[in-house]
């Protein structure tokens, strides 16, 4: 298993270009499911989970082509990066999802809704449970519930029918779920009749999924809102759309600027993405500047800290908690982190202890007792959010880190030792450590 070492202590200086968003690219690329013509997304990230999602498309019938664009095109169209993916699904030719891809991948159940949408029939492996909480999908099933769809549980897998068509419904979720509320925007796109998805998810990885949604001809208002109408329409059509830039990168990227006290310009990416953040940063001490195109951040020493609440967005994001952590425990003073959206994700405590970080937790709360120095050690990852706490506190502890079991990262950062090697982090992968 491959590992990564760095010798911390090093304040970054340089740019980092950011990627398209995992959280963004994943349903996009399920919405493939919901028409036989060729969706295009730009920006695509190259990450392991969109490697599992090819996996898990093409297995149901879907044709993918990808093209790499040339390096000196990586800022190219629409101020973009990476790859193009087109994907084509002429035919289904399975609605099963089997168990062997989605324990891989969690966001693999975004393909109930659309096989059930165009098929009237889906069959999904349940998820279970995951290192950061147990993670149901009840909330899923039940909005599918009150479009028609007839669901049974057996032998580990959702067994969902339509046999009649889905029909468009009054749908009020009892707890904002990502997840459910993209099943929900890609079944109602393709339901007779009217949709009305109340407490939806505000998340701007919704708000990419429903444009690219009425790019393909769907009837879908309200986005950006927590109640988003979808008027259904018989078919829907290819477009080509780009993925939005990555917030949970440019937010660890931002923090690891601020935990060396460092100077990185971020590029391909909006400040808007992750305001919430941003403003903590700067009550923090840290300097924040929006420019065309990106955002500048800087930290000198003497970084304050500063307590947040992990919450739906536009509220701080639960994939930053982790990060968070780790700069607070380089901070002047105490601070608290409440963690409201899962309830087991404070697995990076006991390894940031290991840098001599200060932190108790309370139930759903973490006291952080900052210090002035950070020291390295062998740490092990547990989840992909925590893997990217560990690099953080890497980088800023004098003297050497190894990273271990970092098959985590790879699925949700991209070549994240080459960026931030280029801004002068002394940091290695270990093949096979
Ligand atoms: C998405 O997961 C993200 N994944 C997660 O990112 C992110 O942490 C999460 O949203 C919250 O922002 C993708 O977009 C692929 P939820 P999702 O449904 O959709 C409970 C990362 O690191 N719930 O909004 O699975 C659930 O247990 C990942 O990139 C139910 O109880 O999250 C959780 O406590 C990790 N029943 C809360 O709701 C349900 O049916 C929010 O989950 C669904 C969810």
């Amino acid at each position: 298993m491959d590992a990564i070492r760095i010798t911390g202590g090093v304040p970054l200086s340089g740019e980092i270009v950011i990627g398209g968003a995992k959280n963004a690219a994943l349903p996009l690329m399920a919405a493939t499911l919901l028409t036989d013509k060729p969706l295009t997304l730009i920006n695509m990230p190259e990450l392991v989970d969109i490697t599992t999602m090819s996996n898990l498309l093409r297995q149901h019938g879907a044709r993918i082509d990808q093209s790499a664009l040339a390096p000196d095109a990586r800022l190219g169209e629409a101020g973009t990066t990476g790859r193009s993916m087109t994907l084509t699904t002429a035919r289904i030719t399975s609605v099963t999802a089997p168990y062997d891809l989605v324990r891989r991948m969690r966001a693999s159940v975004l393909v109930l809704g659309p096989l059930l949408a165009r098929m009237g029939e889906a069959k999904v492996s349940l998820p279970g449970g995951c290192a950061i909480g147990t993670r149901p999908v009840d909330l899923h099933l039940k909005a599918l519930e009150s479009l028609g769809a007839k669901i049974q549980l057996k032998e580990g897998y959702i067994h969902a029918t339509a046999p009649g068509g889905l029909k468009g419904a009054n749908v009020v979720f009892p707890k904002v779920t990502v997840g459910g509320t993209e099943n929900l925007l890609m079944a109602a796109a393709l339901a007779a009749g009217d949709t009305v998805l109340e407490n939806a998810a505000r998340e701007p990885e919704i708000g990419n999924l429903a444009d690219c949604l009425n790019a393909m001809g769907a009837k879908i208002t309200g986005i950006g809102s927590g109640t988003l109408r979808i008027s259904g329409v018989q078919t829907l059509h290819g477009a080509r759309v780009a993925v939005i830039p990555d917030r949970i990168e440019t937010g660890t990227y931002a923090i690891a600027g601020a935990i060396t006290r460092g100077r990185i310009t971020l590029k391909g990416t909006r400040f808007d993405l992750l305001e919430a953040v941003f403003s903590a940063m700067r009550q923090a001490g840290v300097s924040i500047e929006p420019v065309p195109g990106g955002v500048v951040v800087a930290a000198e020493n003497g970084l304050t800290g500063v307590d947040v609440m992990t919450e739906p967005y536009p509220g701080f994001p639960t994939d930053l908690q982790a990060q968070w952590m780790a700069l607070m425990a380089t901070a002047d003073g105490a601070s608290m982190i409440t963690e409201t959206i899962f309830e087991n994700r404070f697995m990076h405590v006991p390894e940031l202890t290991r840098f001599g970080a200060d932190v108790n937790v309370h139930g759903a709360s973490a006291i952080i007792r900052g210090r002035k120095n950070l020291s390295g050690a062998p740490v092990m990852a547990t989840d992909l959010r925590a893997s990217s706490s560990l690099i953080l506190a890497g980088l800023a502890a004098e003297g050497e880190t190894l990273v271990n079991r970092i098959y985590h990262l790879d699925r949700g950062y991209e070549r994240l030792e080459e960026k931030l090697g280029a801004c002068g982090a002394r940091i290695e992968r270990i093949v096979g450590a």
